[in-house]
């Protein structure tokens, strides 16, 4: 996502949180954050060139045309080939850092970093193009147009279609659309709510399970109609709208779920 999809599921994620891990969280960000998790979720897209070993971290991507998700085959650094460095990996790794939060082994890490991290992966494995197909790059190298202008498909979802519903639903008010999600969280999607949040084998977070939806999606929603050189308007927007406010909605949920069970440790065995 960009900027603004980042800040939707954090926002989302910061309001679900445990008293525990609440306090974890205040604890951990920069004084300059001002306990806003959402303000520094796109941290990691700031750093990508200053840390080139965690640009492959934001994505996974399958075969071509091959809808989906193997974990053993599409979880690897496409440039080096390094096994595990995707976004799947990195969700897994730094939910296992926050683990040492509070224990003796804590200062081996950077337990800030590790929550921007996972913070920032968390939103990413939801965007259906961050697990898109590996030719393309999830649509970075697919031009399409997009109402007026010129864009590759990967930009149209990571902004265009949050931008133009803001614009057109919430009067350009970003908080508005944010106030909207978590309305149709408690009134639209409620009874699915638990079912998101959890994961089978009790797992502290489960990114193969949301890696293999946004593959899917990525099929049947991102790339559908969307050739190259496709000219997308009112309805691509219409159709796909709703699926960007669900995914969203399902990063925040899924981000405060991984967050409480990590915080709330003490009912795991350690
Ligand atoms: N950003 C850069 N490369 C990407 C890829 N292959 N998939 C998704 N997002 C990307
Ligand atoms: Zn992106
Ligand atoms: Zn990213």
């Amino acid at each position: 996502w960009g900027e603004e999809g980042h800040y939707t599921v954090c926002k989302i994620a910061q309001a679900r949180l445990s008293n525990t891990a609440a306090e974890a969280v205040k604890e951990l960000l920069p004084k300059s954050a001002e306990n806003d998790l959402a303000s520094m979720c796109s941290w990691p897209d700031n750093v990508r060139k200053q840390f080139p070993w965690s640009s492959s971290l934001h994505f996974a991507n399958t075969p071509d045309l091959t809808c989906n998700y193997q974990n053993e085959r599409d979880c690897m650094d496409a440039r080096t080939g390094a096994k595990g460095r995707c976004v799947v990996g990195a969700i897994t790794n730094y939910t296992n850092q926050l683990l040492h939060y509070g224990s003796n082994t804590e200062s081996t890490y950077n337990l800030t970093e590790s929550l921007l991290f996972l913070s920032h992966f968390m939103g990413d494995i939801h965007q259906p193009l961050h697990c898109g197909f590996l030719s393309d790059k999830g649509g970075n190298t697919i031009i399409v147009q997009w109402f007026e202008n010129k864009q590759n498909l990967h930009q149209v979802w990571d902004n265009s279609i949050i931008e133009s519903e803001v614009e057109r639903f919430y009067n350009s008010e970003l908080g508005e659309f944010i106030d909207a999600i978590q309305t149709n969280i408690m009134k639209v999607w409620g009874n699915q709510v638990e079912e998101w949040e959890n994961c089978i084998s009790n797992d502290i977070a489960c990114p193969i399970t949301y890696a293999s939806e946004s593959n899917e999606d990525a099929c049947k929603w991102a790339y559908k109609d969307a050739a190259e050189g496709s000219v997308l308007e009112d309805d691509y927007f219409r159709t796909r709208f709703p699926i960007i406010n669900l995914r969203l909605a399902q990063g925040g949920i899924r981000l405060a779920a991984t967050l409480n069970r990590i915080f709330d440790k003490h009912q795991y065995v350690m």
